[in-house]
């Protein structure tokens, strides 16, 4: 039998540098601005053709990992909306994540895992889903996988589904997780509770961005959603202000938390600062780049 073929797809986490919600939609969502950034930590996502469709998952060290509701696994949702937009051709895939991003630590590590799925199975099986049709696949996984389609920094309006590219030189981050985790839906739920609009605009963050002047971005950064978590969650001001105290720029809450990212002044400074608290990581934004997936072994 042929050896089959299967493609190994990085799946960074990202953070937003800015999030503002700017309120509760008819359908439960809520309109979001948000300006997001990948970042060098990511999982690897191994897609391989098979007889049947099944999402495995490890830690980094190779230990499996639970996975209490297998069928609510973004990576097995992606595996399937994929298969399932190509319904009559009888596919299969087996989906392998190693996890090195933290699990509802407001990192989007669920949806990276599920849009390199997406873009996966799109290489495996070449003349796969249209660019279009990705996007509204992604979009019913979940409102951040359409953000991490592209692989670069992005804008993000409505719930999510619509993403404009933008330009990112690189900029150095110290991120720091907690042992909880904060479910998107209860941030959500305190935002409406006693929440607000910031009064920023994105573009100031934007430019700031764009040259890689994280000086000028730190004074952008922004989370509307970090006042209700941190009430609830007294643990993300004390890292605020050490992060603060260890030299970042500025610090701010990550999607809906509960990971705190600092901002540094350079890739040095990340480091230092991350040597000082316990459990920090130093990331850049974007990623180095990478080599596009390659599908092996290649059709003979
Ligand atoms: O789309 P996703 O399944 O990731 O969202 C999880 C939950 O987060 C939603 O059920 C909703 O309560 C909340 N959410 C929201 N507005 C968004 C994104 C998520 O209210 N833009």
């Amino acid at each position: 039998m042929a050896e089959r073929r299967s493609v190994v797809v990085r799946a960074p986490a990202k953070i937003n540098a800015v999030l503002r919600v700017i309120g509760r939609r008819d359908d439960g969502y809520h309109d979001l601005e948000s300006l997001v950034l990948p970042v060098s930590l990511s999982d690897t996502v191994t897609i391989r053709e098979d007889d049947h469709v099944s999402v495995a998952m490890f830690h980094v060290d190779g230990r499996p990992m639970l996975l209490p509701d297998p069928a609510s696994n973004l990576a097995y949702i992606a595996t399937r909306s994929w298969l399932g937009a190509r319904a009559n051709e009888g596919r299969a895939a087996s989906v392998v994540v190693e996890k090195d991003i933290p699990m509802a630590a407001g990192l989007g590590g669920g949806s990276a895992d599920a849009a390199a799925v997406l873009i996966g199975l799109n290489r495996l099986w070449s003349g796969g889903l249209s660019k279009a049709k990705l996007a509204s696949v992604a979009e019913g996984i979940g409102s951040d996988v359409p953000a991490m389609l592209g692989g670069g920094a992005v804008v993000m309006r409505g719930r999510g589904e619509t993403v404009e590219p933008v330009e990112a030189a690189t900029t150095w981050w110290v991120l720091v997780s907690h042992p909880f985790p904060v479910r998107t839906v209860d941030a959500y739920g305190w935002w409406d509770d006693e929440g607000a609009t910031a009064n920023v605009a994105l573009d100031d963050a934007l430019d700031a961005v764009r040259r890689g002047d994280p000086h000028e971005l730190s004074k952008w950064l922004w989370n509307d959603l970090q006042g209700p978590v941190a009430r609830r969650h007294a643990q993300i001001q004390v890292v605020v202000e050490r992060l603060l105290d260890a030299g970042a720029l500025g610090a701010v809450m990550s999607g809906s938390g509960p990971t705190v990212a600092g901002l540094a002044a350079d890739e040095q400074e990340a480091e230092r600062i991350a040597g000082r608290i316990p459990g920090a990581i130093a990331v850049s934004a974007p990623p180095p780049p990478d080599e596009p997936p390659a599908v092996t072994p290649r059709p003979g």
